[in-house]
């Protein structure tokens, strides 16, 4: 199994994530009840949810969310901490196989924070690809992701304590934007929000804020 879904798959990980991240869209200083208002449906996936801090947010929101998350130690913490047991809708998938399981146009929106980065630098077109597959057309995705040193590094002990073994992949700005551009996405706003030096390399956050032509 991949190292950085062990991980994941760790219970006390999974704690020490939720405590540390619980406040991840105040940490993230993302502005909800702006894409709330602007996003084009309400039909959302949440992508790599982890405890499923921004699946509740949209659920509360009125919007119609599914959680997805590789790590069933994730989707097992994500569902206890849900009153609503069909909204947040959580299950347990590998982003790389989400065409085998949605249709094409299925959601209006795909969120996926923090996830991408732990992809493989080659992996990220094909599973770009695949979301646009079940976006509709002219669909928004929010897409944070880790700006630097193109490459991928292993990140021993960290921000999840010692003995905290995880892949994270920088990607290059214009590399990535690029790739969003040749996929037809548009950007509809860009942010960069400094990051945590890792494996010596420093980085930054990405927000993209995209839409499907
Ligand atoms: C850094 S956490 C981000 C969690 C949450 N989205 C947030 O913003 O706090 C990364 C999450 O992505 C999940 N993940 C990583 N690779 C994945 C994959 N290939 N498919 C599905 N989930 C994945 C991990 O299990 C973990 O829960």
């Amino acid at each position: 199994m991949d190292i950085t879904k062990q991980t994941y798959e760790r219970e006390e990980v999974v704690e020490k994530y939720y405590d540390r991240y619980l406040t991840a869209p105040e940490y993230f200083e993302i502005d909800i009840p702006k894409l709330v208002k602007t996003f084009p449906g309400k039909k959302l996936l949440d992508v790599g949810c982890g405890p499923g801090q921004f699946s509740r947010i949209f659920g509360e929101n009125g919007f119609d969310v599914v959680g997805i998350d590789y790590s069933k130690a994730m989707v097992k913490k994500a569902k206890s901490l849900s009153s609503d047991e069909n909204n947040p809708s959580y299950r347990v998938m590998d982003m790389k196989e989400v065409k085998k399981y949605f249709k094409e146009n299925t959601f209006d929106v795909i969120w996926a924070s923090a996830s991408l980065l732990h992809l493989e630098k080659t992996e990220i077109p094909i599973v770009l690809k695949s979301f646009k597959y079940i976006l509709r057309p002219r669909g928004h995705m929010y897409l944070v992701i880790k700006l630097g040193e193109q490459g991928t590094v292993l990140l021993k002990d960290g921000d999840l304590g010692e003995g905290v073994v995880r892949k994270f992949t920088f990607l290059n700005e214009k590399w990535f934007e690029n790739l969003l551009d040749g996929m037809n996405f548009s950007i509809i706003e860009k942010r960069l929000k400094k990051g945590s030096v890792i494996g010596g390399r420093p980085s930054n956050w990405g927000h993209y804020w995209v839409k499907s032509q």
